[in-house]
């Protein structure tokens, strides 16, 4: 392989926390304990949807932990609701808006904020990227708001939604193993080691594709802040403070919805000349996001899978220690 030439912020040096082969690295207890530290956070009752700029003047259905939603823009903003019409349970997500009431397709009943026998609209919530509905009947405690990962003050945001026959908890188990990234795709990383890792937190100084045998290597760290959501944010290098939230909401029996938004922030004064170029970068951003997912979920399934058969591989690096 002829030799990586790296572009960019120089780095600190810092040394990786082991030289083990990556396959030893990558505990599987490590992983599974950091994924339990997620799973026990709060959640607040709070399930990401898709991005927020996908949600227009038609009315859109959503199926979110085992129900249909269908959601439309209502006069005080977006609205949620069962996508079963009270009176004889057609899908409203056929009907239309008017007067930022939903029209059902079939005898035109107009719904809104008020119920109608059992039918009700859900709380919803709209940070300006990401949609996220809250089901108060999920089992868990809900919160005012969904526990929002720290953001950059000014990004270009990139968002994609895709489907995966797997939990929740498998998409965030794949973030929790960086150690994959380089062999796994070696279209995107060229060299990767973890530098820091602590019970619930891993930091990587992880060298990217840009162009070529050109690379940019930046320390980027993998953090929960709910138990269905794991962030990367580059705390060193080219794009500080820049960060990947992927979330993870079930739909259904074994199939959840990977949607990840990429803020992609800069500290360099040219930055300012990118935002106004944000309608042409944020279709690469996604691009190159949906081809790391195609990739990562086939990870997430085949770990669903296993858990699924009753196998789950677990060698670790203390089994093969001589
Ligand atoms: S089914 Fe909706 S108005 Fe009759
Ligand atoms: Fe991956």
């Amino acid at each position: 392989m002829s030799e990586l030439i790296m572009v960019g912020r120089p780095l600190p040096p810092l040394p990786p926390v082991s030289t083990l082969p990556d396959w030893q690295q990558a505990d599987p207890r490590w992983i599974g304990n950091a994924l339990q530290k997620a799973l026990a956070l709060p959640g607040g009752a709070w399930f990401v949807v898709d991005a927020s700029d996908r949600f227009g003047d038609t009315p859109r259905r959503y199926p979110v932990a085992g129900r249909q939603l269908v959601f439309w823009r209502g006069k005080a903003g977006l609205m949620a609701a069962p996508d079963e019409c009270p009176h004889m349970g057609a899908s409203l997500a056929a009907g239309c808006t008017r007067d930022g009431l939903i029209v059902c397709p079939w005898h035109g009943l107009a719904l809104g904020d008020r119920p109608m026998g059992s039918w009700r609209t859900v709380p919803v919530h709209d940070d300006g990227v990401l949609v996220w509905v809250r089901l108060d009947d999920c089992g868990e405690t809900p919160s005012e708001r969904p526990y929002l990962p720290a953001r950059p003050a000014a990004f270009i945001g990139g968002v994609i939604r895709m489907e995966a026959a797997c939990d929740a908890q498998d998409v965030v188990a794949n973030r929790l193993d960086p150690w994959h990234g380089v062999h796994f795709h070696p279209h995107s990383f060229k060299r990767l080691r973890v530098v820091e890792q602590r019970e619930d937190e891993i930091t990587v100084r992880v060298a990217y594709a840009a162009f070529g045998r050109y690379a940019v290597e930046v320390d980027a760290r993998f953090h929960c802040p709910d138990p269905r959501c794991i962030t990367m944010t580059i705390v060193r290098g080219d794009g500080q403070g820049s960060v990947v939230e992927t979330h993870a909401s079930p739909i259904g029996a074994g199939r959840s919805a990977v949607v990840e938004a990429t803020l992609a922030s800069s500290d360099r004064p040219g930055f300012r000349y990118a935002l106004g170029l944000a309608r042409w970068i944020r279709p690469m951003i996604e691009k190159r996001a949906a081809r790391l997912w195609v990739e990562d979920i086939a990870y997430a399934e085949q770990r669903y899978a296993l858990r699924a058969a009753g196998s789950s591989g677990g060698l670790t690096a203390a089994d093969t220690a001589r």
